[in-house]
Protein backbone atom coordinates (compact mmCIF):
# COMPACT_ATOMS: atom_id res chain seq x y z
CA UNK A 1 0.00 0.00 0.00
CA UNK A 2 1.52 3.59 -1.10
CA UNK A 3 0.78 5.26 2.35
CA UNK A 4 -0.48 9.36 1.23
CA UNK A 5 -1.56 12.34 3.14
CA UNK A 6 -3.74 14.65 1.11
CA UNK A 7 -3.78 18.38 2.53
CA UNK A 8 -6.20 20.33 2.37
CA UNK A 9 -6.96 23.78 4.00
CA UNK A 10 -8.81 26.91 2.03
CA UNK A 11 -12.14 26.64 -0.52
CA UNK A 12 -9.95 26.10 -3.99
CA UNK A 13 -8.25 23.33 -2.05
CA UNK A 14 -11.11 21.22 -1.40
CA UNK A 15 -12.01 21.33 -5.12
CA UNK A 16 -9.02 20.22 -6.36
CA UNK A 17 -8.36 17.60 -3.77
CA UNK A 18 -11.79 15.98 -4.13
CA UNK A 19 -10.57 13.87 -7.73
CA UNK A 20 -8.13 12.90 -6.14
CA UNK A 21 -9.39 11.02 -3.09
CA UNK A 22 -12.04 9.66 -5.04
CA UNK A 23 -9.20 7.79 -7.60
CA UNK A 24 -7.09 7.15 -4.42
CA UNK A 25 -9.55 5.50 -2.62
CA UNK A 26 -11.02 3.81 -5.70
CA UNK A 27 -7.46 2.57 -6.65
CA UNK A 28 -7.52 0.25 -3.95
CA UNK A 29 -3.28 0.41 -3.92
CA UNK A 30 -3.26 3.76 -1.98
CA UNK A 31 -3.75 4.11 2.17
CA UNK A 32 -5.10 7.85 2.19
CA UNK A 33 -5.27 10.58 4.86
CA UNK A 34 -6.89 13.55 4.52
CA UNK A 35 -5.76 16.67 6.35
CA UNK A 36 -8.05 20.04 6.87
CA UNK A 37 -5.73 22.69 7.88
CA UNK A 38 -8.41 24.62 9.07
CA UNK A 39 -7.42 27.27 7.42
CA UNK A 40 -11.23 28.31 6.04
CA UNK A 41 -13.87 27.19 8.86
CA UNK A 42 -17.23 29.13 7.59
CA UNK A 43 -19.93 26.13 6.85
CA UNK A 44 -19.98 27.62 3.20
CA UNK A 45 -16.25 28.24 2.97
CA UNK A 46 -15.18 24.67 4.36
CA UNK A 47 -17.32 21.61 4.94
CA UNK A 48 -20.14 22.57 2.49
CA UNK A 49 -17.62 21.34 -0.69
CA UNK A 50 -16.87 18.43 1.50
CA UNK A 51 -20.88 17.00 1.29
CA UNK A 52 -21.33 18.48 -2.57
CA UNK A 53 -18.54 16.89 -3.79
CA UNK A 54 -19.10 13.52 -1.95
CA UNK A 55 -15.77 13.24 -0.14
CA UNK A 56 -15.86 12.00 2.92
CA UNK A 57 -14.80 14.18 6.08
CA UNK A 58 -11.58 14.89 6.63
CA UNK A 59 -9.54 12.15 8.94
CA UNK A 60 -8.00 14.98 10.94
CA UNK A 61 -9.28 19.11 11.13
CA UNK A 62 -5.97 21.32 12.87
CA UNK A 63 -8.14 23.79 13.41
CA UNK A 64 -6.13 26.63 12.76
CA UNK A 65 -8.21 29.09 11.94
CA UNK A 66 -7.45 32.93 10.73
CA UNK A 67 -4.03 34.78 11.69
CA UNK A 68 -1.14 36.53 10.08
CA UNK A 69 0.91 34.85 7.86
CA UNK A 70 3.86 33.88 10.30
CA UNK A 71 1.06 32.65 13.29
CA UNK A 72 -0.99 30.70 10.60
CA UNK A 73 1.65 28.92 8.67
CA UNK A 74 3.69 28.44 11.64
CA UNK A 75 0.63 26.72 13.67
CA UNK A 76 -0.12 23.98 10.46
CA UNK A 77 3.55 23.36 10.69
CA UNK A 78 3.04 22.53 14.95
CA UNK A 79 0.14 20.81 14.36
CA UNK A 80 0.66 18.71 11.01
CA UNK A 81 3.95 17.33 12.31
CA UNK A 82 2.09 15.42 15.04
CA UNK A 83 -0.35 14.31 12.41
CA UNK A 84 3.00 12.89 10.17
CA UNK A 85 4.94 11.51 12.61
CA UNK A 86 1.67 9.37 13.55
CA UNK A 87 1.15 8.10 10.27
CA UNK A 88 4.00 7.84 8.83
CA UNK A 89 3.31 8.65 4.93
CA UNK A 90 5.50 7.66 2.37
CA UNK A 91 3.94 10.62 0.23
CA UNK A 92 2.47 14.41 1.15
CA UNK A 93 0.23 15.74 -1.06
CA UNK A 94 -0.59 19.09 -1.28
CA UNK A 95 -2.63 21.07 -3.74
CA UNK A 96 -2.16 25.26 -4.89
CA UNK A 97 -0.39 27.82 -3.39
CA UNK A 98 -2.42 28.46 -0.26
CA UNK A 99 -0.33 29.01 2.76
CA UNK A 100 -1.71 25.25 4.14
CA UNK A 101 0.31 24.13 1.07
CA UNK A 102 3.48 25.44 1.87
CA UNK A 103 3.64 24.86 5.59
CA UNK A 104 2.77 21.44 4.85
CA UNK A 105 5.36 20.98 2.22
CA UNK A 106 8.19 22.09 4.84
CA UNK A 107 7.06 19.60 6.85
CA UNK A 108 7.23 16.89 5.03
CA UNK A 109 10.47 17.60 3.42
CA UNK A 110 12.02 18.16 7.03
CA UNK A 111 10.90 14.15 7.86
CA UNK A 112 12.07 13.02 4.99
CA UNK A 113 8.81 12.23 3.41
CA UNK A 114 8.40 12.70 -0.12
CA UNK A 115 6.30 16.21 -1.21
CA UNK A 116 3.84 16.32 -4.06
CA UNK A 117 2.82 19.27 -5.51
CA UNK A 118 -0.65 19.52 -7.54
CA UNK A 119 -0.90 22.62 -9.98
CA UNK A 120 3.17 23.39 -9.81
CA UNK A 121 4.94 26.08 -11.87
CA UNK A 122 2.43 28.58 -12.15
CA UNK A 123 3.60 32.09 -11.64
CA UNK A 124 2.47 35.73 -12.15
CA UNK A 125 6.15 36.77 -11.78
CA UNK A 126 4.35 38.88 -9.18
CA UNK A 127 6.60 38.28 -5.80
CA UNK A 128 4.28 41.02 -3.81
CA UNK A 129 1.20 38.20 -4.15
CA UNK A 130 1.35 35.96 -1.40
CA UNK A 131 0.43 32.71 -3.55
CA UNK A 132 3.34 33.68 -5.40
CA UNK A 133 5.70 33.10 -2.89
CA UNK A 134 4.35 29.93 -1.17
CA UNK A 135 4.30 28.48 -4.95
CA UNK A 136 8.06 29.34 -5.90
CA UNK A 137 9.02 28.18 -2.51
CA UNK A 138 7.06 24.37 -2.50
CA UNK A 139 7.82 24.09 -5.92
CA UNK A 140 11.24 24.45 -4.91
CA UNK A 141 10.70 21.10 -2.25
CA UNK A 142 9.36 19.01 -4.09
CA UNK A 143 9.52 15.55 -5.95
CA UNK A 144 6.81 14.98 -7.79
CA UNK A 145 5.55 17.85 -9.25
CA UNK A 146 2.40 18.20 -11.67
CA UNK A 147 1.59 20.91 -14.21
CA UNK A 148 -1.68 22.01 -15.56
CA UNK A 149 -0.30 24.02 -18.58
CA UNK A 150 2.68 24.17 -19.92
CA UNK A 151 3.67 27.55 -18.93
CA UNK A 152 4.37 25.92 -15.69
CA UNK A 153 6.73 22.75 -17.44
CA UNK A 154 8.62 26.00 -18.99
CA UNK A 155 9.09 27.71 -15.53
CA UNK A 156 10.16 25.28 -13.57
CA UNK A 157 12.45 23.99 -16.16
CA UNK A 158 13.97 27.24 -16.14
CA UNK A 159 14.12 27.50 -12.05
CA UNK A 160 16.64 24.43 -12.79
CA UNK A 161 13.55 21.64 -11.31
CA UNK A 162 14.84 18.44 -13.04
CA UNK A 163 13.07 17.18 -16.21
CA UNK A 164 12.16 13.76 -14.60
CA UNK A 165 10.39 15.35 -11.79
CA UNK A 166 7.99 17.29 -14.09
CA UNK A 167 4.77 15.96 -15.28
CA UNK A 168 2.08 17.82 -17.66
CA UNK A 169 -1.35 15.96 -16.39
CA UNK A 170 -4.31 18.30 -17.34
CA UNK A 171 -6.03 20.31 -14.20
CA UNK A 172 -8.05 18.58 -11.32
CA UNK A 173 -9.92 21.46 -10.91
CA UNK A 174 -11.45 21.21 -14.23
CA UNK A 175 -11.78 16.89 -13.19
CA UNK A 176 -13.91 18.27 -10.75
CA UNK A 177 -15.83 20.55 -12.71
CA UNK A 178 -16.60 17.80 -15.43
CA UNK A 179 -17.77 15.45 -13.06
CA UNK A 180 -20.62 18.02 -11.51
CA UNK A 181 -21.69 20.07 -14.41
CA UNK A 182 -25.05 17.55 -14.54
CA UNK A 183 -25.41 17.82 -11.22
CA UNK A 184 -25.46 21.45 -11.15
CA UNK A 185 -27.42 22.05 -14.26
CA UNK A 186 -30.75 20.96 -11.28
CA UNK A 187 -29.58 23.81 -9.39
CA UNK A 188 -32.29 25.94 -8.66
CA UNK A 189 -30.05 28.98 -7.57
CA UNK A 190 -31.05 31.40 -10.79
CA UNK A 191 -34.94 30.97 -9.47
CA UNK A 192 -33.50 31.58 -5.71
CA UNK A 193 -32.31 34.52 -7.28
CA UNK A 194 -34.80 35.72 -9.53
CA UNK A 195 -32.52 35.45 -12.58
CA UNK A 196 -33.04 35.39 -16.26
CA UNK A 197 -30.46 33.14 -17.56
CA UNK A 198 -27.85 35.39 -19.70
CA UNK A 199 -28.61 38.38 -18.39
CA UNK A 200 -26.55 38.94 -15.55
CA UNK A 201 -22.59 39.61 -14.58
CA UNK A 202 -21.25 37.45 -11.42
CA UNK A 203 -18.50 39.33 -9.89
CA UNK A 204 -16.15 37.33 -6.96
CA UNK A 205 -13.45 39.64 -5.72
CA UNK A 206 -10.80 38.82 -2.59
CA UNK A 207 -7.28 39.09 -3.70
CA UNK A 208 -5.27 41.59 -0.65
CA UNK A 209 -3.80 43.75 -3.76
CA UNK A 210 -7.79 44.27 -4.40
CA UNK A 211 -9.41 44.08 -1.36
CA UNK A 212 -7.10 45.23 1.30
CA UNK A 213 -6.33 48.52 -0.95
CA UNK A 214 -8.65 51.25 -0.13
CA UNK A 215 -7.59 52.86 -3.25
CA UNK A 216 -7.81 50.18 -5.58
CA UNK A 217 -11.71 49.05 -4.33
CA UNK A 218 -12.53 51.88 -4.30
CA UNK A 219 -11.64 52.04 -8.24
CA UNK A 220 -13.53 48.58 -8.60
CA UNK A 221 -16.53 49.70 -7.13
CA UNK A 222 -16.64 52.75 -9.46
CA UNK A 223 -16.72 50.37 -12.34
CA UNK A 224 -19.13 48.21 -10.48
CA UNK A 225 -21.62 51.27 -10.61
CA UNK A 226 -21.12 52.09 -14.42
CA UNK A 227 -21.73 48.65 -15.36
CA UNK A 228 -24.19 47.41 -13.06
CA UNK A 229 -26.57 49.75 -15.23
CA UNK A 230 -26.28 47.76 -17.77
CA UNK A 231 -26.29 44.22 -16.56
CA UNK A 232 -27.11 42.92 -12.63
CA UNK A 233 -24.39 41.79 -10.71
CA UNK A 234 -23.99 39.17 -8.89
CA UNK A 235 -21.48 39.50 -6.09
CA UNK A 236 -20.56 36.34 -3.74
CA UNK A 237 -18.55 37.92 -1.65
CA UNK A 238 -15.54 36.24 0.21
CA UNK A 239 -15.13 36.62 4.12
CA UNK A 240 -11.74 39.00 3.56
CA UNK A 241 -13.99 41.04 1.58
CA UNK A 242 -16.91 41.33 3.32
CA UNK A 243 -14.69 42.43 6.45
CA UNK A 244 -13.06 44.98 4.12
CA UNK A 245 -16.58 46.78 2.78
CA UNK A 246 -17.63 46.34 6.40
CA UNK A 247 -14.53 48.22 7.86
CA UNK A 248 -14.79 51.44 5.15
CA UNK A 249 -17.60 53.95 3.25
CA UNK A 250 -17.47 51.41 0.51
CA UNK A 251 -19.20 49.22 2.38
CA UNK A 252 -22.23 51.69 2.38
CA UNK A 253 -20.98 52.53 -1.58
CA UNK A 254 -21.64 49.59 -2.62
CA UNK A 255 -24.97 48.66 -1.02
CA UNK A 256 -26.77 51.73 -2.23
CA UNK A 257 -25.84 50.47 -5.83
CA UNK A 258 -29.42 49.45 -7.04
CA UNK A 259 -27.87 46.20 -9.41
CA UNK A 260 -25.08 45.01 -7.05
CA UNK A 261 -26.54 41.94 -5.74
CA UNK A 262 -24.05 41.21 -2.14
CA UNK A 263 -24.72 37.45 -1.65
CA UNK A 264 -23.08 34.90 0.77
CA UNK A 265 -20.46 32.37 -0.43
CA UNK A 266 -22.27 30.53 -2.38
CA UNK A 267 -21.71 26.36 -2.36
CA UNK A 268 -19.84 24.52 -5.12
CA UNK A 269 -23.11 23.35 -7.57
CA UNK A 270 -24.88 26.67 -7.53
CA UNK A 271 -22.01 28.87 -8.35
CA UNK A 272 -21.30 26.71 -10.68
CA UNK A 273 -24.85 27.34 -12.39
CA UNK A 274 -24.43 30.74 -11.45
CA UNK A 275 -21.43 31.36 -13.68
CA UNK A 276 -21.96 28.65 -16.55
CA UNK A 277 -25.63 30.89 -16.98
CA UNK A 278 -23.84 34.67 -16.98
CA UNK A 279 -23.03 36.40 -19.43
CA UNK A 280 -19.78 37.66 -18.13
CA UNK A 281 -17.85 37.09 -14.74
CA UNK A 282 -15.52 39.39 -13.35
CA UNK A 283 -13.17 37.68 -10.95
CA UNK A 284 -9.38 37.98 -9.38
CA UNK A 285 -9.60 34.57 -8.57
CA UNK A 286 -7.05 32.10 -9.97
CA UNK A 287 -9.89 29.13 -10.50
CA UNK A 288 -12.38 30.73 -11.81
CA UNK A 289 -10.52 31.72 -14.43
CA UNK A 290 -10.16 28.12 -15.66
CA UNK A 291 -13.40 27.59 -14.78
CA UNK A 292 -14.93 29.53 -16.89
CA UNK A 293 -12.70 28.44 -19.63
CA UNK A 294 -14.73 25.11 -19.61
CA UNK A 295 -17.59 26.72 -19.00
CA UNK A 296 -17.42 28.99 -22.15
CA UNK A 297 -18.35 32.37 -20.57
CA UNK A 298 -15.71 35.44 -20.71
CA UNK A 299 -13.74 35.92 -18.18
CA UNK A 300 -12.61 39.24 -17.19
CA UNK A 301 -9.50 39.25 -14.69
CA UNK A 302 -9.33 42.23 -12.23
CA UNK A 303 -5.44 42.10 -11.95
CA UNK A 304 -2.29 43.18 -13.39
CA UNK A 305 -1.30 39.66 -14.24
CA UNK A 306 -2.46 35.78 -14.40
CA UNK A 307 -0.40 32.90 -13.28
CA UNK A 308 -2.70 30.87 -15.79
CA UNK A 309 -1.77 32.18 -18.96
CA UNK A 310 -3.14 29.56 -21.09
CA UNK A 311 -6.84 31.08 -20.75
CA UNK A 312 -5.43 34.37 -21.93
CA UNK A 313 -3.72 32.88 -24.80
CA UNK A 314 -6.53 31.05 -25.86
CA UNK A 315 -9.01 34.03 -25.42
CA UNK A 316 -11.57 32.72 -22.80
CA UNK A 317 -9.96 35.45 -20.17
CA UNK A 318 -8.79 39.01 -20.52
CA UNK A 319 -6.31 40.24 -17.79
CA UNK A 320 -7.73 43.90 -17.57
CA UNK A 321 -6.23 45.32 -14.45
CA UNK A 322 -8.45 47.34 -11.82
CA UNK A 323 -8.66 50.65 -13.53
CA UNK A 324 -11.89 51.69 -13.96
CA UNK A 325 -11.61 52.89 -17.51
CA UNK A 326 -10.36 50.00 -18.49
CA UNK A 327 -12.71 47.43 -16.91
CA UNK A 328 -15.56 49.24 -18.37
CA UNK A 329 -13.93 49.61 -21.78
CA UNK A 330 -13.43 46.01 -21.81
CA UNK A 331 -16.73 44.93 -20.39
CA UNK A 332 -18.33 47.07 -23.42
CA UNK A 333 -16.45 44.99 -26.00
CA UNK A 334 -17.54 41.82 -24.58
CA UNK A 335 -20.84 43.00 -24.61
CA UNK A 336 -20.45 44.31 -27.96
CA UNK A 337 -18.61 41.88 -30.13
CA UNK A 338 -19.13 38.01 -31.08
CA UNK A 339 -17.52 35.54 -28.36
CA UNK A 340 -14.99 33.52 -30.36
CA UNK A 341 -15.37 29.64 -28.43
CA UNK A 342 -11.90 29.22 -26.79
CA UNK A 343 -10.54 25.67 -27.64
CA UNK A 344 -9.95 23.51 -24.34
CA UNK A 345 -6.35 23.54 -23.21
CA UNK A 346 -4.39 20.28 -23.53
CA UNK A 347 -5.52 17.46 -20.70
CA UNK A 348 -8.02 19.67 -19.39
CA UNK A 349 -9.60 16.34 -19.84
CA UNK A 350 -11.57 15.43 -16.43
CA UNK A 351 -8.52 12.81 -16.43
CA UNK A 352 -5.74 14.72 -14.78
CA UNK A 353 -6.48 12.65 -10.85
CA UNK A 354 -6.45 9.49 -12.54
CA UNK A 355 -2.86 10.40 -14.88
CA UNK A 356 -1.92 11.59 -11.61
CA UNK A 357 -2.30 8.34 -9.25
CA UNK A 358 -0.89 6.10 -12.00
CA UNK A 359 2.60 7.81 -12.08
CA UNK A 360 2.95 8.31 -8.22
CA UNK A 361 1.98 4.57 -8.33
CA UNK A 362 5.10 4.39 -10.56
CA UNK A 363 7.74 6.50 -8.71
CA UNK A 364 6.54 4.91 -5.32
CA UNK A 365 9.98 3.98 -3.92
CA UNK A 366 8.83 2.78 -0.74
CA UNK A 367 8.52 -0.73 -1.59
CA UNK A 368 5.03 -0.85 -0.90
C1 LIG B 1 -6.75 32.31 1.02
C2 LIG B 1 -5.45 32.10 0.26
C3 LIG B 1 -5.63 32.53 -1.20
C4 LIG B 1 -6.83 31.83 -1.83
C5 LIG B 1 -8.07 32.07 -0.98
C6 LIG B 1 -9.20 31.26 -1.52
C7 LIG B 1 -3.31 32.34 1.44
C8 LIG B 1 -2.17 33.25 1.72
N1 LIG B 1 -4.36 32.88 0.82
O1 LIG B 1 -7.01 33.71 1.02
O2 LIG B 1 -4.48 32.19 -1.94
O3 LIG B 1 -7.02 32.36 -3.12
O4 LIG B 1 -7.81 31.62 0.37
O5 LIG B 1 -10.45 31.71 -1.09
O6 LIG B 1 -3.26 31.19 1.77
N2 LIG B 1 -12.26 34.25 6.92
C9 LIG B 1 -13.48 33.97 7.46
N3 LIG B 1 -13.93 32.68 7.37
C10 LIG B 1 -13.23 31.67 6.80
C11 LIG B 1 -11.98 31.99 6.26
C12 LIG B 1 -11.49 33.28 6.32
O7 LIG B 1 -14.15 34.83 7.98
O8 LIG B 1 -13.72 30.53 6.75
C13 LIG B 1 -11.77 35.65 6.96
C14 LIG B 1 -10.92 35.97 8.16
O9 LIG B 1 -11.19 37.27 8.56
C15 LIG B 1 -9.51 35.93 7.59
C16 LIG B 1 -9.71 36.39 6.15
O10 LIG B 1 -10.99 35.89 5.79
O11 LIG B 1 -8.62 36.74 8.29
C17 LIG B 1 -8.68 35.86 5.20
O12 LIG B 1 -8.56 34.44 5.26
P1 LIG B 1 -7.16 33.72 4.84
O13 LIG B 1 -7.34 32.26 4.79
O14 LIG B 1 -6.06 34.26 5.65
O15 LIG B 1 -6.91 34.26 3.38
P2 LIG B 1 -7.89 34.37 2.16
O16 LIG B 1 -8.03 35.80 1.78
O17 LIG B 1 -9.11 33.58 2.41
N1 LIG C 1 -16.43 29.14 -5.60
C1 LIG C 1 -17.57 28.66 -4.95
N2 LIG C 1 -18.46 29.55 -4.41
C2 LIG C 1 -18.28 30.90 -4.50
C3 LIG C 1 -17.11 31.38 -5.18
C4 LIG C 1 -16.21 30.48 -5.70
O1 LIG C 1 -17.77 27.45 -4.87
O2 LIG C 1 -19.13 31.65 -4.00
C5 LIG C 1 -15.48 28.17 -6.15
C6 LIG C 1 -15.09 28.37 -7.61
O3 LIG C 1 -16.00 27.72 -8.48
C7 LIG C 1 -13.71 27.76 -7.67
C8 LIG C 1 -13.14 28.07 -6.30
O4 LIG C 1 -14.26 28.35 -5.46
O5 LIG C 1 -13.81 26.34 -7.80
C9 LIG C 1 -12.22 29.27 -6.39
O6 LIG C 1 -11.87 29.66 -5.12
P1 LIG C 1 -11.29 31.10 -4.78
O7 LIG C 1 -11.67 32.05 -5.85
O8 LIG C 1 -11.69 31.39 -3.39
O9 LIG C 1 -9.72 30.85 -4.76
P2 LIG C 1 -8.56 30.93 -5.86
O10 LIG C 1 -8.93 30.05 -6.99
O11 LIG C 1 -8.40 32.36 -6.24
O12 LIG C 1 -7.35 30.46 -5.12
Amino acid sequence: MIKIICICGARPNFIKVAPLIHVFKKNGNFDTLVVHTGQHYDENMSMLFFDELNIPKPDVNLEVGSSSHAVQTAEIMKRFELVLLDFKPDFVLVVGDVNSTIACGLVAVKLGVELIHVEAGLRSFDRSMPEEINRLLTDSISDLLFCTEQSGVNNLIREGIPKEKIFLVGNVMIDTLLQNKTKAEKSNILNRLNLNSDGFVVLTLHRPSNVDNHVVLDGIVNALEVIQYDMPIIFPIHPRTRSNFTSSSLGEHIEKLPNVRLINPLGYLDFLKLMSSAKLVLTDSGGIQEETTILKVPCLTLRENTERPITTEIGSNQVVGTEPDKIIRAYKQVIDDDWQEPQIPPFWDGKAAERIAVIIASENRCGG
